[in-house]
């Protein structure tokens, strides 16, 4: 007794023509070019034999649009899940080599399938997006499949993690299900994503610009912050995204992969309080200083190259995972300006959602000033951190390094937004306002009169360490219970630690509602 060969055979076949993708010249001529396939992609995430795929055997459908007679195997996208460090995750990645991986209402609907079993199952989905949009036979077809897929994208956002790989072209509307997602990672050089080309902003406004300057990897990481991560190449995409994986829990009902085991360390470190200069005046790095924090100096950064002077990514302290949130004096003084508050704003919720603590470094002199702030909108969007903040339940420890002024103070998780505990390091200058600006206002009067300039700044240097001692220090903070503990620096990284582990049973409940209304 067994299987009849024929049967066999033909399953033989048809699995094979999935495998074949577009055919095998065109798998050849993408090898020739260094490219991978979406199923080599695929190969590359999972552990080898893990995948389980979808629906291969999936056919457009023909007769309704015209293409009877063209096979698309498995209708231009590879779906399914597999396994990734020991742990399940959907995925689809989108086959050039099929029609151009153009998306069609069969490949939009195994595209939904894969983030449905992910959100029915709890677990990340990770796609690989390399296309040319909406396939033009289907017509409407394709527009209303694009729309299933960004109702999805929307449905599966703060139940599971979605990352996207932008592998390939991403244009025009198809841009979306990317942007809808919680992570884009875009590869380098092969990768171009954008709404309107060149060639469309040419025809529509005469303006004459690059692919580079709208589309291209570095404009999307840089300039407009649409994506978080540029990947050399394809493996080093695949890498990213493990990598990112590796901090984040698989849904919005478990913790992050914390490593509980390993006792605290009480032990102090030097080299924290080495990185601040004597002269206040002279700017912290504040990488050096995560770099200190974290286990092994292990920082994954999230949006590198975009709004430099808040710097945003994962890492573990003592084994909990967190997210990290802190001000860069080396640019812009580490000022939130608009883009930064975008950047935070973002981060601090992607982080609430998935039970992530929050850890936020402060060193900031207060919103940035200027026309194209106030024009552009610095209230609506500088709102978004103090919305963020206060609106997020996970733990929430805060170090004020150096300056903490006015609504910056407020801003940047303090107790008053909600912070389980804050520190103050002896160098924090907690105050309304700089003591500059607020000496020149305060001693005004008793300045205008001195009229010898020796003495006059003799008598404001005064009034200057005057106004340090009483109104801009750590301990008036401390004293109306604004900040929790002063600590030394060498202290930071043991009284974080403890900090996070007291507080990592947090249960907070709010007032239900249907959602805050985050100003957008
Ligand atoms: C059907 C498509 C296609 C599409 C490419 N192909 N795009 N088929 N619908 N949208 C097919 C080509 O006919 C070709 O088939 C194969 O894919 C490879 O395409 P090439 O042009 O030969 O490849 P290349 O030179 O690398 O150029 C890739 C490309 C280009 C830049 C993506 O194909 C292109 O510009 N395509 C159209 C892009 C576009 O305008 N799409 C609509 C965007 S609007 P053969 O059989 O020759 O191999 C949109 C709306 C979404 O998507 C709205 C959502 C709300």
């Amino acid at each position: 007794m067994a299987i009849e060969q024929h049967l066999v055979d033909e399953l033989r076949k048809r699995r094979q023509i999935a495998l074949d993708l577009g055919g095998k010249d065109k798998i050849a001529k993408r090898h020739e070019k260094g490219l991978m396939t979406a199923r080599d992609r695929l190969d590359a995430l999972f552990t080898k034999g893990s995948f389980q795929e979808f629906a291969m055997h999936a056919a457009h459908r023909a007769t309704l649009f015209g293409l009877m007679g063209k096979v698309l195997p498995a209708d231009g996208v590879v779906t399914g899940v597999g396994e990734v460090d020991g742990r399940p995750v959907a995925a689809f990645s989108q086959d050039f080599t099929t029609a151009g991986g153009s998306l069609g209402n069969m490949h939009a609907e195994k595209i939904c399938e894969s983030i449905d079993y992910a959100i029915k199952h709890g677990m990340p989905v990770i796609s690989f997006n390399d296309s040319g949009g909406a396939r033009i036979q289907e017509g409407i077809g394709s527009l209303s499949g694009y729309g299933k897929v960004f109702f999805k994208n929307v449905e599966a956002s703060g139940v599971v993690p979605q990352i996207t790989i932008i592998a390939g072209p991403c244009a025009g509307g198809a841009a979306y299900s990317p942007a809808l997602t919680d992570f884009q990672i875009m590869v380098n050089k092969q990768a171009t994503m954008f709404i309107c080309g060149p060639e469309v902003i040419k025809a529509a406004t005469g303006e004459v610009v690059t692919m580079e300057e709208v589309g291209s990897a570095a404009a999307n990481a840089s300039v407009s912050g649409n994506v978080h991560f540029v990947a050399s190449d394809d493996a080093h995409a695949v890498a990213l995204a493990k990598k990112l994986l590796s901090f984040l829990p698989s849904n919005n009902i478990m913790d992050p992969p914390h490593h509980l085991g390993v006792p605290l360390d009480y032990t102090k470190d030097t080299g924290m309080d080495e990185l601040v200069p004597a002269d206040g005046k002279q700017p912290i790095d504040v990488q050096q200083v995560i770099k200190r924090l974290v286990d092994d100096g292990d920082f994954f950064e999230v949006q590198m190259d975009w709004a430099k002077n808040l710097v945003i990514g994962f890492a573990r302290i003592q084994g909990i995972v967190v997210g990290i949130v802190a001000n860069q004096p080396m640019f812009k003084a580490g000022t939130l300006d608009i883009d930064a508050s975008d950047k935070g704003a973002r981060f601090i919720r992607f982080c609430n959602i998935f039970n992530i603590p929050l850890v936020t470094l402060v060193d900031t002199g207060g919103f940035l000033p200027g026309k194209a702030q106030e024009r552009g909108g610095i209230i609506r969007h500088g709102a978004k951190m103090l919305f963020a903040y206060a609106s997020t339940t996970v733990p929430k420890i805060t170090v004020i390094m150096r300056k903490s002024y006015g609504g910056a103070y407020i801003a940047m998780c303090s107790k008053e937004l909600g912070a389980d505990a804050v520190f103050a390091w002896p160098t924090a200058e907690i105050a309304v306002m700089g003591a500059e600006g607020a000496s020149n206002i305060l001693y005004k009067g008793e300045l205008d009169k001195i009229t010898d300039p020796e003495a006059k700044a003799k008598r404001r240097a005064e009034l200057l360490a005057e106004y340090r001692e009483k109104f801009s220090n750590p301990y008036q903070a401390a004293g109306i219970g604004s900040v929790t503990d002063v600590i030394e620096p060498s202290e930071t990284r043991a009284v974080v630690a403890r900090a996070l582990r007291n507080t990592l049973t947090k249960r907070e409940v709010r007032p239900p509602k249907k959602h805050g209304n985050i100003p957008l």
